[in-house]
């Protein structure tokens, strides 16, 4: 990875969900870009401005080899304004259920908006809180981590890996996406590599972990992985 990568992701804005202290305040958290506009469309399944540079299919396809089917008990961690929320409601469908975590609350009203209008007969359970602590969750056949481990320095992802693998049935999964490179910067401050990914999954207690798929995104190439927690 060269800096001169790393310069265009700092002239891009990558941190669409904790903007960097002191830019442009006025700009909503949702999903945009705020540094450099260009190549901002409409969703057209959602109505909501692309996030990462890719909109709710890419979003789906992204995850959509992580899902196993209809319905089900998920959870999205550190679920934003729930660019990857719509995507899990519109694979699980109806009778599918999801806590969306977060401790942005603000987030979490955009959030409820948006799958309430897209997604309604998908239940929906905003909690604002901090996924590295315990919380009060019913089992979970699946949870999904889109862009926000990487906001976790090491001792403290190890921790709420322990916490989502506990968190999870026997047979559950943990769906994972993230940009697929060692070295962080202000807005992906410790990200890690899929290479890693696989150490870290198993050593957490993951088995079978698994590539689901690539797409290269307008800042840094983005990755999803799949890690299932073994059957009883
Ligand atoms: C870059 S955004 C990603 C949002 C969404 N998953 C997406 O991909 O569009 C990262 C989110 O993780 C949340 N987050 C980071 N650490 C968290 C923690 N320990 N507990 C709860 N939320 C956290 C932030 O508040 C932020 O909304």
């Amino acid at each position: 990875m060269t800096d001169r990568t790393w310069e265009g992701d700092r002239r891009e804005g990558y941190a669409l969900c904790q903007p960097p202290q002191g830019r442009n305040p006025t700009v909503s958290a949702t999903g945009v870009f705020w540094y450099d506009g260009a190549g901002e469309r409409r969703r057209p399944s959602t109505g909501h401005r692309e996030a990462h540079g890719m909109d709710h299919a890419d979003h789906v396809a992204l995850i959509r080899g992580g899902v196993p089917g209809p319905g089900g008990t998920w959870a999205d961690l550190g679920a934003g304004a729930g660019a990857f929320t719509l995507a899990l409601a519109d694979l699980i469908g109806a009778g599918g259920r999801i806590t969306a975590i977060d401790r942005d609350e603000r987030a979490l009203r955009q959030l409820a908006t948006a799958l309430a209008a897209h997604f309604p007969a998908v239940t929906v359970r905003p909690l604002v809180a901090d996924y590295t602590r315990p919380l009060d969750l019913p089992p979970l056949d699946g949870i999904v981590a889109a862009n926000t481990l990487h906001f976790l320095p090491p001792p403290t992802r190890e921790t709420a890996l322990t916490l989502i693998h506990a968190a999870l049935r026997p047979g559950g999964r943990l769906i994972v996406v993230e940009y697929n490179i060692a070295r962080g910067n202000p807005w992906v401050p410790h990200p890690f590599t899929y290479d890693t990914w696989e150490t870290m999954a198993r050593q957490a207690g993951f088995v079978g972990t698994r590539l689901l798929a690539r797409r290269p995104s307008r800042t840094l190439p983005l990755s999803s992985w799949q890690s299932p927690r073994a059957r009883a």
